[in-house]
Parts: C-alpha cells; structure tokens; sequence
C-alpha cells in the first residue's frame, strides 16, 4: 500500500463522504447505515471533529417518532442495492429500513465527550434526548415480556446478518410463496461465495414482508413476527451502551432519567444471565420463544468483556475459550468458532473476522483485566488491514481481504488503534 497508512484511511473516509454522511463502500452499499455512521465517526473524530458530529446528527435525522434508529437511511433510490426503499415502504422521511441496528451510538458519543472539548459536550447535549429516546424504544418495542433481555426480529438487526446464531430461527420461518423474481444485487460486487445463500435471501425478505403487511407495527412485530432470538451481541451492546448513556447523563448534569437508565442496567444484567448456555459454557443466542440455544462459540459472546455482564468465573471461562480459538485461527476474532461444523472462513460472518468486533471485544478485555488478550486482538487488526488492506472482513485462517473494499468501518478503526500504536 502506497502513502501513510493514516492517510490512506482518512482519503478512505473522505472518499466515502455524501455530503455529511458516509458510505460504508461505493456499490455494494450506496446508502448510510447506522452501526456504520457511528464508527465513521469514531474515524472522523481522529482528524475532523466536526465532520464526526454530522455523521450522528444526520443519523440522528432519520430516527422514527417512537424512537427508533433505522439500520438503513435511504436520500436516494439506487439500483446497486436490494431490497431499496420501495421494498421496505416505511412511510418514512427519509425512506428508511424497518428495524435497528446494535446500538453502539451512546457509547461513541461518550468517547467523542471524553476526548473532546467544550464544543464536543455542546453537540452531545443536543443530541442526548434522541439518544435516550433510542435506548427507551430498544427497552420497550423489544422486550416482549418485560423482563430486560432485547430480542430481535431480523438478523439484519444484529448486524451478524449470516451468523450460524440465527439457522434455527431462520429454519422456522415459512418461506413467502409470492416474493416474486427478485434480483439480488450484492453478488454483483462480491463473490457468492463470501455472502449469504439465496435460501437465506428469501427468509430476509419474507420477515421484511411481514413488516411492511403490518405497518412496520413494532410491538406487534416483536411478539408475532416470524423471527425473535435474543442476541448476545445487542444485548451487550446495549448495556455497554446504556451504562455510556447515564455517564453521559452526568456530565451534562441531566438528573431525570438517571434512575430509568439505572434500571435498564440492573434488570439487563439479570437477563442476560439466560443467555449462558451451560452445554457450551459460553453465552449464546437464544430463541425466545422456544428457548432453544445456539450451539457455538461467537464473536458476540466475547462482548460480555465489553458489557461488564459476567462474573469472574464467566470471564475466565471465555478467556479460555478465546485462547483456544486463538490457537487455531491465526488472526483474531473469528465471528464463529473454528472447531465448530457450522465454520465457514469465508462467508461473511459464520467466520471472518471484522476490525469492528475486535475494538469492542480488545475494549473489554482490557477493562476486564485480560491485557494479553486484548493486545493480540489489536496487533491482528492493525496486521490484518496492513497486509490485506481496508476490505469489509477478513479470512481468520488465511488473513485474505474479503468482501467490500475500502470500507468505511475498518479504515475507521485503523484511525482509532493508529493512534494508540505506533502505526504512521
Ligand atoms: C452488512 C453487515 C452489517 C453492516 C452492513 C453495512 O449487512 O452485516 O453489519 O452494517 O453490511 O456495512
């Protein structure tokens, strides 16, 4: 790779701008996404804060009247990509997708706070009710039974939209008999064999279909849709997130919703206690309905770190579990374990590796204690994107670049270990 590796980065972000927001890559995804804007402005926020504040706050435009940040924003209608906003028909401004995304907002809004300064503070108070109101939707419109464990009605919501963590409730689904003669874009720009297979297409779109038959009703949705698994990875994300909120909440000296918040931290803590799936020892997705687990180690469970959700014993359990994994797959963090049938190194994330995982599993673990750890997940990112460049994923085995290339999150994240190492 030619030039600085920062600036190759930053040109990647910049290349990547639409006036405000970012791409998070030409073709294959021409419209904002939400976990995506939020790690651009992570990127942004190294060389540009201001730019880093439009990402949120033009994200932040598009957030529905109950509080709901859509994982899609469509200003557009581009024919690179499948299903577009015709498809969805949210009867929104801006058209947008019918569910969310992990909510890492808060958490990045309280980074940019604690490296910024008085005008940093400023923006985030501004930007503070329409966070709070996003924590409040994912606690109401996703906890069915009031018990504090986030479910979700698509797998695009976790944003693992392949991972082996969904087959089950995907195999439930009864495939809808008139989706007609769609045609797939992505495969256009990436080869089939590193994205989803078309049975999985058609079970995406038949639960879009059903959102779309009853007006994107969200409650209703939740509790008889076709799909609801709780994730581990939303699930931590969101407590992670919901503990930056309310540190959030102090600095701005925003004293109403500190007990709400409070709540919503206690009561996850004690749901997520279900997700540990004593046959593999190890938190898991779970089917909530059926109560059915999923059987493998995923890159989401090692998020327990990052939520601060486990006990010791539970931390040491995973950490042995990741030194294991570690063992075999060369480059970390496989989002499967590769001793597990269901691996599949190439195909986006029943395998690879994604720079975005690693922050926020490396984050955890070194809070938690688990330096050694940590360090190797950052080393093998910064290695990774050095040596296969700025591509969406990566082969864990191989360290092949697969998927989209110069992608917004992963030169983002560059940025960011970039300037806690000695990368130029
Ligand atoms: C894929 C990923 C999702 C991401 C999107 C745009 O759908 O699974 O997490 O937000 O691409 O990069």
């Amino acid at each position: 790779m030619s030039g600085s590796f920062k600036e190759k980065a930053k040109s990647i972000l910049k290349s990547n701008d639409r006036g405000g927001f970012t791409v998070p890559t030409s073709n294959l995804y021409p419209y904002q996404w939400n976990w995506d804007s939020a790690f651009a402005a992570l990127g942004f926020a190294t060389f540009d804060r201001n730019r880093a504040w439009c990402e949120l706050e033009l994200l932040f435009e598009a957030q529905w009247e109950d509080g709901m940040l859509p994982h899609i924003v469509f200003r557009n209608d581009d024919p690179r990509y499948f299903p577009g906003p015709s498809f969805w028909q949210s009867g929104t401004t801006p058209p947008t997708s019918g569910h969310s995304q992990p909510p890492v907002t808060a958490s990045i809004v309280w980074s940019l706070v604690q490296s910024g300064d008085h005008s940093d503070l400023e923006r985030a108070r501004k930007l503070f009710p329409s966070l709070l109101k996003f924590h409040n939707w994912f606690h109401c419109a996703r906890d069915p039974d009031g018990t504090g464990l986030i479910g979700i009605i698509h797998p695009w919501e976790s944003g693992r939209d392949n991972s082996p963590d969904w087959d089950f409730g995907m195999a439930g689904i009864e495939v809808a008999d008139d989706l007609g003669d769609y045609k797939r874009q992505d495969t256009n720009f990436v080869d089939a064999e590193e994205r989803p297979t078309s049975d999985q297409y058609d079970r995406y779109l038949t639960l879009i279909k059903f959102g779309r038959e009853h007006n994107w009703d969200q409650q209703l949705i939740t509790k008889k849709g076709p799909f609801l698994v709780a994730d581990p990875g939303i699930n931590f994300i969101l407590m992670r997130a919901d503990r930056d909120l309310l540190q959030l909440a102090g600095r701005l000296g925003i004293e109403d919703c500190k007990e709400t918040i409070e709540s919503w931290i206690a009561k996850s803590r004690e749901a997520c206690r279900s997700l540990w799936n004593p046959d593999i020892e190890c938190y898991a997705a779970r089917d909530m309905r059926s109560g059915q687990f999923s059987e493998g180690i995923s890159s989401a469970a090692m998020l327990a770190f990052y939520a601060d959700a486990g006990s010791e014993r539970e931390y040491e359990k995973l950490a042995r579990h990741a030194e294991e994994i570690l063992q075999i797959a060369k480059y970390a963090f496989p989002s499967w374990d590769p001793r597990h049938d269901r691996f599949d190194s190439r195909r986006y994330w029943r395998g690879p590796t994604w720079a975005i995982m690693n922050y926020m599993i490396a984050e955890g673990m070194a809070e938690q204690g688990f330096d050694d750890l940590a360090a190797r997940i950052h080393q093998d990112t910064l290695q990774l994107i050095q040596t296969s460049g700025f591509c969406e994923y990566f082969d864990p085995i191989t360290g092949d670049g697969l998927g989209g290339q110069l992608f917004t999150w992963t030169a983002a994240i560059l940025l960011v270990l970039a300037d806690s190492s000695s990368v130029k």
